[in-house]
């Protein structure tokens, strides 16, 4: 009995002091949408680091890919007055919620790391509200790739990875008469509309591309480019097998990887797929960006709701800080299938689809072809993009003409702007 109590009275003991350690380190709820095998990797690398520190990580994990159901509980919850401490949030999202007053600052800390030295101006600018940054990048994704099964290119006679929609469309019909379902895909309107951009990018260029989803410019959503561009993702409907509607996207990777079909248009979480699962690049699957020679990017960033309590600010500063360190930068993204969002952080350990990323990024950079992803909340409010998504997918799952989803789809955005 004697004993009991006393095992009792430690425990209470170290209880108060692991309490008091948390207090010192902070606590952190955080939202996010990581659940897939490569997702859930790289965010417990979040997650073990922070705590490693002595905080108190609370995990609020939104399944879906694409983060529209994160979006959904996240919006609840400030309606509600609870917010999460740190929620994954990115582009116009977070101008949208400081604009309202939701967000807490963490300049104190980009002050003191010196954030403005070492991130590319471009993803600064994504971070900052009234000149301070209210969320910390973790990295760079890049959404135009194709990931694709080596061996089940070679079983169909197809030698190189396609550099236009043409060449994907050959290779596509070699793998159908091989008996090979040429494309693995999730219907669900992200991804719909995550392939379709992709399409936009390679029908029209980069120029293109910033016009017709970026600006929202009414002469591009209803030019003939825009129908070429319908007319490829009609082509791509008739490459996926009769189970895609409502897969989700790491089923679809998962296919490549067991042979059950050649390709998968996506972007680089997908390697983080792949790698979760122990394939090796450029032997158990293969990257390369799809057709435009451009780079759509998309970068995960955390913000800090406002939270009341000394522990949960601490919590915010000290996760702030963490994720914007190198080290962690470079845990995570080799996890993650993406590349840091710091500039200074050496590349060597990463492999060849991470260095073609960031070879390409910089060449993008210089020659005006970077494009921000419409598919993925960098480029425009989450209503227009609503009415993108919609339209596409409801494009590729009737048989509604080229010119329809043109004039349709340029219509919606007008009323939505
Ligand atoms: C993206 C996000 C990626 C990845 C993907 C699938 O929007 O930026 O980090 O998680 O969704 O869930």
């Amino acid at each position: 009995m004697i004993k009991i109590r006393k095992v009792a009275a430690i425990s209470a003991l170290g209880a108060a002091l692991l309490s008091n350690s948390a207090l010192a380190d902070g606590t952190v709820e955080v939202l996010h949408w990581w659940t897939s095998g490569g997702e859930a990797k790289a965010v417990g690398t979040l997650k073990s680091a922070f705590e490693d520190q002595g905080g108190t990580w609370n995990d609020s994990p939104i399944a879906g890919g694409g983060g529209d159901a994160a979006m959904t509980a996240l919006r609840a919850r400030v309606v509600a007055g609870n917010p999460p401490t740190a929620v994954q949030l990115k582009g116009p999202g977070i101008q949208e919620w400081a604009q309202q007053g939701a967000l807490n600052d963490v300049q104190g800390v980009a002050e003191s790391d010196n954030w403005d030295a070492v991130l590319p101006p471009a993803l600064a600018g994504i971070m900052k509200f009234d000149g301070n940054y209210v969320a910390a990048p973790v990295n760079i994704h890049r959404v135009d790739w194709f990931w694709a099964n080596p061996a089940l290119l070679e079983q169909a006679g197809v030698t190189e990875m396609p550099t236009t929609w043409d060449e994907f469309n050959a290779a596509a019909d070699k793998l159908m008469a091989a008996g090979i379902t040429p494309l693995a895909h999730g219907g669900q309107p992200w991804q719909d509309a995550t392939v379709f951009e992709d399409v936009v990018l390679g029908i029209g260029g980069a120029e293109f591309f910033r016009k017709a989803l970026v600006e929202l410019d009414q002469e591009a959503l209803t030019s003939e480019t825009m129908v070429a561009s319908f007319d490829q993702l009609r082509k791509l409907r008739g490459y996926v097998d009769p189970n895609f509607p409502g897969r989700d996207w790491n089923l679809a990777t998962a296919m490549v990887m067991r042979g059950e079909a050649a390709f998968q248009i996506m972007g680089d979480w997908a390697k983080g797929e792949f790698l979760a699962a122990g394939k090796v690049p450029g032997k158990d699957f293969v990257c390369a960006p799809t057709p435009g020679n451009g780079f759509v990017l998309n970068s995960d960033s955390f913000t800090f709701f406002k939270v009341s309590g000394e522990d949960n600010l601490e919590g915010q500063r000290v996760l702030a800080g963490l994720i914007m360190s190198p080290e962690f930068q470079k845990t995570f993204n080799l996890a993650k299938g993406s590349i840091p969002a710091r500039t200074d952080v050496p590349l060597d350990e990463f492999d060849m689809c991470a260095q073609r990323s960031h070879a390409d990024l910089i060449a993008a950079i210089e020659n005006n072809s970077l494009v921000p992803s419409m598919a993925h909340e960098m480029a425009i409010s989450r209503s227009v993009r609503g009415e993108f998504l919609d339209l596409v997918t409801e494009f590729f799952n009737s048989d509604m003409s080229s010119e329809d989803a043109t004039r349709r789809l340029a219509e919606a955005v007008a009323r939505a702007m």
